[in-house]
This record gives structure tokens, sequence and C-alpha cells, in this order.
């Protein structure tokens, strides 16, 4: 009905690291349309209950990429996010700072970690001095050619994905899925002259510590699909360099593995993976998990209808992918 308003129990929480010894949740109920979006309303509640409350946010619309936070567990634009549906579906509305930055001051959080790792990527042309750009603007491309990025550009670094990343709690040393997006659209532009070096110097601590869980892709709000652009870097870096990373190694491995059985054989898999030297090394930690799994230690038995599988690889091999 037009003009309905909801009952929104929402909690926020409030941590002054200067002054608080931990966390705690502020509970506020509202009355609200179901349409009003999370950041309208912690602007109410500062506006009308607590001026103290710290957040970021400008455009309001979506664009500055400054308000994101979690909301009921998830990494959102709060302007973005209407509060009908949480309040639907869990019955309240939870909101925290991002994940992976530390706590300036309740939902405000330290994005220099991001940042940082954005610099990283070196996210600027870098001119191919075999051909320098003509003077003052960069050569042009086809239309074919920027498609292949068509995505990056939307991107509005609002760390969402960062928040998302499970690799990133991990380990602080992985890039993230903002830079990496954006290191593809890098990689792929024919003006940049530095594509094998940007492709090589990432793989250590980098991309293939990638999970593939696409939380990245869930969390953007632009549909950037972080994940998959670091998929398409996977196999640029394979391309350009061969299997000589770990996590290279590990990808071939792995397709090349089960193609020969239909089925992964996960002794000769650690073996192709860390090489004989590396095999030798994890042994006694093999030795263990053969204990507890000897199944695992046995080669597998061809999988029936392994040709079914087979035809799965062709054309698997021509769409080009292997990572
Ligand atoms: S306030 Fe600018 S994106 Fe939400």
């Amino acid at each position: 009905m037009p003009g309905e308003l909801v009952e929104a129990p929402i909690e926020v929480y409030r941590f002054d690291p200067a002054t608080d010894k931990a966390p705690r949740y502020e509970r506020h109920v509202l009355s609200l349309a179901p349409h009003t979006p999370v950041l309208t309303a912690l602007l109410r509640i500062r506006a009308e209950e607590d001026p103290t409350l710290s957040l970021r946010y400008s455009c309001r619309s979506a664009i500055c990429g400054s308000c994101a936070m979690l909301i009921n567990s998830k990494s959102r634009l709060a302007c973005q996010t209407p509060i009908g549906p949480e309040i639907e579906r869990h019955g309240r509305i939870v909101v925290d700072p991002m994940r992976n930055q530390p706590v300036l001051r309740d939902l405000v959080t330290e994005m220099t970690p991001f940042w940082s790792q954005y610099r990283r990527i070196e996210p600027h042309l870098i001119a191919d001095p075999a051909h320098p750009m003509p003077e003052g603007r960069p050569t042009s491309m086809t239309p074919a050619q920027v498609e292949r990025f068509r995505e990056t550009p939307r991107c509005i670094a609002c760390a969402a994905c960062y928040s998302a990343c499970p690799a990133v709690e991990a380990d602080p040393m992985f890039p993230g899925p903002m830079a990496l997006a954006k290191l593809y659209r890098f990689v792929v532009d024919p003006r940049d002259g530095a594509t094998r070096e940007r492709l090589v110097r990432i793989q250590p601590n980098g991309l293939w510590l990638c999970l593939r869980c696409h939380l990245c892709t869930e969390a953007c709000p632009k549909g950037v699909r972080p994940s998959e652009r670091i998929m398409d870097l996977k196999e640029l870096a394979i391309a350009a360099q061969g299997a000589t990373d770990p996590g290279s190694r590990h990808a071939v491995a792995f397709k090349e593995n089960i193609r020969e059985r239909g089925v992964l054989n996960e002794l000769k898999l650690a073996r192709q993976t860390a090489g004989t030297a590396g095999f030798l090394a994890q042994l006694p930690q093999g030795v263990r998990i053969a204990r507890r799994k000897p199944e695992l230690s046995k080669t597998p038995p061809t999988i029936a209808g392994k040709e079914e599988v087979e035809k799965l690889y062709e054309a698997l091999d021509d769409g080009g992918s292997s990572a």
C-alpha cells in the first residue's frame, strides 16, 4: 500500500578504539517506508538520536563508493540497499563496518591497505618503448579491444569486494579483487607495454591465492565481476609464462590429472603440483593423511563413461579454459 511504513529494528556497530574496550551494538527502531535506503535510516539515527555515530557517505546515489558497509553480514552500499527486503528476510537490520580493514570509528574503516594494493598493480598505462605513443595522446583502440574490459571501468572503488574476500582475510598480501580486476584492464589494453611483466610480477602472493568463491562478484554493486576477471588473468598468466608458479602448476596439473581417468588422482596431483623435491618434503604429512584415508594413497580406477569427460575436455580446449 502506498505510504505504508514498516517498523525497522536497526542494530548499529559502535566502537571507538581510542576510548572503548570492546565493540557494542546499539539498537534503534524506526518507522520507515520499505524503499528507504539503509543509509537514510542511519542518517536519521544520527540526526535524531545520536549525533556521535560515525559513517562515510557522499553522493547517496551509488556513485562515489563511500558508503560500503556490512548489512546483515553482506558487503553492500548503504545508499543502494532498501530496508524493506532486509526486514522481510532477517526481521532486523544489523550494520557493521567492512571486513578486512581496521575500524577507525563505528562504521568508518581505514582504507590504506585497500589503496596500497591498488597502487601495487601500477594502475596506469606503461608505454612500450618499441611503440611510443604519439605525443600528448594515446593511440586509439578498436571497439572490440575496448569491449574486452568493458565492465572494469564501472568500478567505483567502494571496497565491498575487498571486504567480502576470504583470500584477503587469509593473506593480507593478496591484492584483492578490485586491484586484480584493474590489473586485467591494463593487461588486455593493447597500448600497454608491460603486459608480460605485470603477469609475472603478480603471480607470487597474488593471482593464485584467489579461491574462486565468487563472493567478490556477488558483493560488487556495479557488475564488474572481479572473480571472472581474475580467472581471465590466470589464463593469460599461463599463456605468457607457462605453468611455472606453484599456483599455475596446480591449475594445469588438476586439469590434466582428471582427464586421465575421469576422476582426481590425489597422490599424483601432489607430485605434479609440488615437483619431486616438493613432494618428498610433503611426504610425512602425506603419510599421516594416508593413514587416516588410505583410499587417497591408491591410484583410483578409471570411471565408467570416461568418454563423456573427454568430450567436456575437448569443449573446454575449444573454449581455451584451463584455470
Ligand atoms: S553514498 Fe556514494 S555510493 Fe553510497
